[in-house]
């Protein structure tokens, strides 16, 4: 559950503070005396200490040194925020603690921001399923935060943007068999009915109407109809009159078709609709912020499967723009999804487009679970920006090479395109198919390494992760504040 979140004034001694410090002289000379401070002084001193915890009559006071004089790069100060909040959180619950307070005594207030977002943030799970969960459910439910250089309004968008990440997670965590193409869209229509956002959601008749021959193919295999939702968030006074495009890959379920996965690739392709809840979700809090930014997000969705009907390796589809596709491994769909939402985005005649998909095995593969691929085309502007914000939020983006000479791969003798280049560069050659659909400034993202993890890990949990939420938040704002060239 996500805890409450507030700013106060003075810290009660009496309830769990978290004194969050960078020397021990920050420490609140009329809380510790002497003795503790000293006690405290020795405990920093060893190696790789960074916290202590005393018991103070039944109450804990926590002290976390969060930053010091060697944390000279603040992104990763930031981060090493945010893990330090999440660390203590097994603590909180083992003992049943419902409240505690985050007391910045070294005045560092974007630090102390971090350090509660790493507690928001890992405070999440997923136990919709589990008839014990009132056993196992985090009890923390308000975190309170005394530090006078933070405003109000960063803690309550903070906690937006928390709560944004949680219903990404949720979605991804959420398995097919209550989650299809349909449900998904119904998701994000009470998203932006909540967030005041305008949403159309295009029905099979109304896909087919567009041609849009990438979905349908691979819906074909499927009983459940696809959908195509369009999210527009336009607020009066946008820094921008053209809009920039989010594009998420909405494969709710991935069996790889007839090209059939391995039974162990395969448990966890409910999240292959991972990018699809990152541009729903990060849409949801960029409304719900307000931020001053016209941003669309486009929605193909289907579950991928095997049937009478199913598309077949070495059939040739017709896409929406008219491109003509050999379709050689049915497992490649979520180029095939995505090339029709980007052909789809050239009406707006958008900024830059982002799209963000589960794509390939290859980008797992060279960058595991701590990056995403980042390619682009004609967007040499915006780039440098969203891999800044990646390395700001850490969820960071590497840059691959993207040279027309991967183009040639994709060649086909008796279509345009063949839907996928061979044994090499995987995660390239996907871009380059995505690429053919595009004619403006536009970013790729492949996140099939960081959008699901099998265990734990830290603030990011396990399942889900919600990987391009807090990306887009950032990237977003800082457009709303003219950090970024419109
Ligand atoms: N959804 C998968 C990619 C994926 C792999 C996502 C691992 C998350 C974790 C995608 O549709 C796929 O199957 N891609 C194929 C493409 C290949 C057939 C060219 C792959 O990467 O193997
Ligand atoms: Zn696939
Ligand atoms: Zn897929």
């Amino acid at each position: 559950m996500l805890p409450e979140i507030k700013k106060t004034i003075h810290f009660d001694t009496g309830k769990t503070n978290i004194f969050l410090i960078s020397e021990v002289s920050d420490l609140p000379e009329d809380i510790f005396d002497a003795p503790e401070t000293e006690y405290v002084a020795q405990r920093l001193a060893e190696k790789n200490q960074n916290t202590v915890i005393l018991n103070k009559l039944g109450k804990f006071a926590f002290i976390c040194r969060i930053a010091s004089k060697e944390d000279t790069d603040q992104n990763k100060l930031l981060e090493k925020c945010r893990k330090a909040g999440e660390s203590l959180l097994g603590i909180y619950k083992d003992h049943k603690i419902g409240s505690v307070c985050v007391v910045d005594c070294c005045h560092k207030p974007t630090e102390t921001l971090a350090f509660a977002e790493g507690m928001l943030l890992g405070n999440y799970q997923f136990l919709k399923y589990r008839t014990d969960r009132s056993e196992k459910e985090s009890t923390l439910t308000e975190i309170e935060i005394v530090s006078p250089g933070l405003d109000e309004e960063a803690i309550a968008e903070l906690h937006t943007l928390c709560k944004a990440v949680y219903t990404c997670r949720s979605l991804i965590n959420e398995p097919l068999s209550s989650l299809n193409a349909e449900k998904l869209a119904e998701e994000f229509e009470s998203m932006a009915h909540e967030a005041g956002i305008k949403i159309e959601v295009l029905n099979k008749q109304k896909i087919e109407a567009l041609k849009m021959g990438g979905l349908l193919a691979v819906n074909l295999g499927s009983v459940d109809p696809p959908t195509f939702s369009i999210m527009e968030y336009k607020p009066e006074g946008a820094v921008n009159a053209k809009p920039i495009v989010l594009v998420g890959k909405g494969v709710v379920y991935d069996t790889g078709g007839m090209s059939l996965k391995p039974t162990a690739s395969m448990d966890t392709m409910k999240c292959d609709m991972s990018g699809a809840a990152a541009v729903a979700s990060a849409l949801y809090a960029i409304a719900l912020a307000k931020l001053p930014v016209f941003v669309v997000a486009l929605i193909p969705a289907t579950d991928n499967r095997t049937d009478g009907n199913a598309y077949v390796p070495g059939d040739i589809i017709s896409m929406m723009d008219g491109t003509t596709v050999e379709v050689l491994n049915t497992d490649a769909e979520g180029r095939l999804i995505l090339a029709d939402a980007l052909t789809y985005a050239k009406k707006y005649d958008p900024m830059l487009v982002i799209d963000i998909a589960t794509l390939t095995g290859a980008a797992e593969a060279a960058l595991g679970k701590y990056g995403m691929a980042g390619m682009q085309n004609n967007a040499e502007l915006y780039f440098p920006q969203l891999v800044k914000s990646g390395f700001e939020v850490h969820e960071r983006i590497a840059e691959f090479p993207f040279w027309d000479d991967y183009e040639e791969l994709l060649k086909s003798e008796i279509a345009d395109l063949k839907n996928i280049g061979g044994r090499f560069a995987g995660a390239i050659t996907a871009g380059k198919f995505l690429q053919h659909f595009t004619d403006y400034p536009w970013i790729h993202l492949d996140i099939a390494g960081p959008a699901f993890l099998d265990k734990r890990d830290g603030y990011r949990t396990m399942g889900g992760t919600g990987v391009g939420v807090r990306l887009f938040f950032d990237f977003v704002k800082k457009i709303g504040e003219n950090k970024v060239q419109v």
